[in-house]
């Protein structure tokens, strides 16, 4: 079955979904795939998580907002129809002012429908002053990527009673705050159902169970292009690098063997 999504997104169409279809979210960086992606998903994301995946940088800390407007920008040329999110890189909303310039300098030179900022009860009144400037923002509550040298690594959020607890603050903060969507990364499944089941808005998990109103992935690391490793929340859909590397094989075999430009691929 040949999926093709014809309606085009937008955050009420999105916010509209919970509780009654799945929302589908995958993170696209450039036009090419974009373009795959087109019609097929709901949201599209411009992560931040390129700089770790195709930039080979260790976390996610080293990208700027000038890249994230230039890939950004890349995937809105290929996407007609899901809703698109540019990522705020680390750095870029440390108070309303900062983050007012930077996510205006978003809407400015793109056509990104939103932004997504990572942090709830402690970002709550920035997203307050973005979306009272009419920027529409995704919250990001529970492992908080860009969080990751101020934490000293990686760690599942909702595991004790305190932390489910300043997750669903976090979560109705971002919520009171105005954001139209919230994605709950790296958090234990009942937790995240629990959010999921608090708001008005939908959540997007990735890595917090099938509880949510919508999953999101690392398309990389969906179609096995990201080899590096695999998270226990990742499904492989496709060994995506092995392919590449069998045609990569045969291409190299044929033009070292001379069998590759034939007659039927030359003037
Ligand atoms: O940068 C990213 O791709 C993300 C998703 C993993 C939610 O923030």
């Amino acid at each position: 079955m040949s999926i093709v999504l014809e309606k085009k997104q937008n955050i009420t169409s999105i916010a509209k979904k919970k509780g009654k279809e799945k929302i589908v979210m995958i993170t696209a960086y450039d036009t090419l795939f974009a373009k795959l992606f087109d019609k097929k998903v709901d949201i599209i994301l411009v992560g931040d998580s390129l700089s770790m995946s195709f930039g080979g940088d260790e976390d996610t800390l080293q990208i700027g907002l000038d890249e994230m407007i230039y890939h950004t920008n890349a995937v809105c040329k290929g996407a007609t129809h899901p809703l698109i999110i540019c990522d705020m890189p680390f750095g870029t909303y440390v108070d309303e002012k900062e983050a007012l310039k930077n996510a205006m300098k978003v809407y400015q030179k793109t056509k990104a429908h939103a932004v997504k900022i990572e942090g709830g009860e402690a970002k709550a009144h920035i997203i307050k002053h973005l979306t009272d400037n009419g920027i529409a923002v995704m919250a990001h509550i529970g492992l908080l990527p860009q969080s990751v040298r101020g934490e000293g690594g990686y760690r599942v959020k909702g595991k004790s009673e305190d932390e489910a607890k300043q997750l669903l603050k976090d979560a109705k903060a971002a919520q009171k705050a105005g954001a139209f969507c919230v994605v709950v990364e790296g958090v234990k499944s009942e937790v995240a159902t629990k959010i999921t089941k608090a708001l008005d808005i939908p959540t997007i998990g990735i890595g917090a169970g099938n509880g949510t109103d919508g999953q999101v992935l690392v398309w990389s690391d969906a179609f096995g292009f990201f080899e590096d490793f695999k998270p226990k929340f990742v499904k492989r859909y496709l060994n995506g690098g092995e392919l590449i590397k069998n045609a990569l094989d045969e291409y190299v075999k044929e033009v070292k063997d001379g069998s590759f430009p034939s007659e039927k691929h030359s003037y």
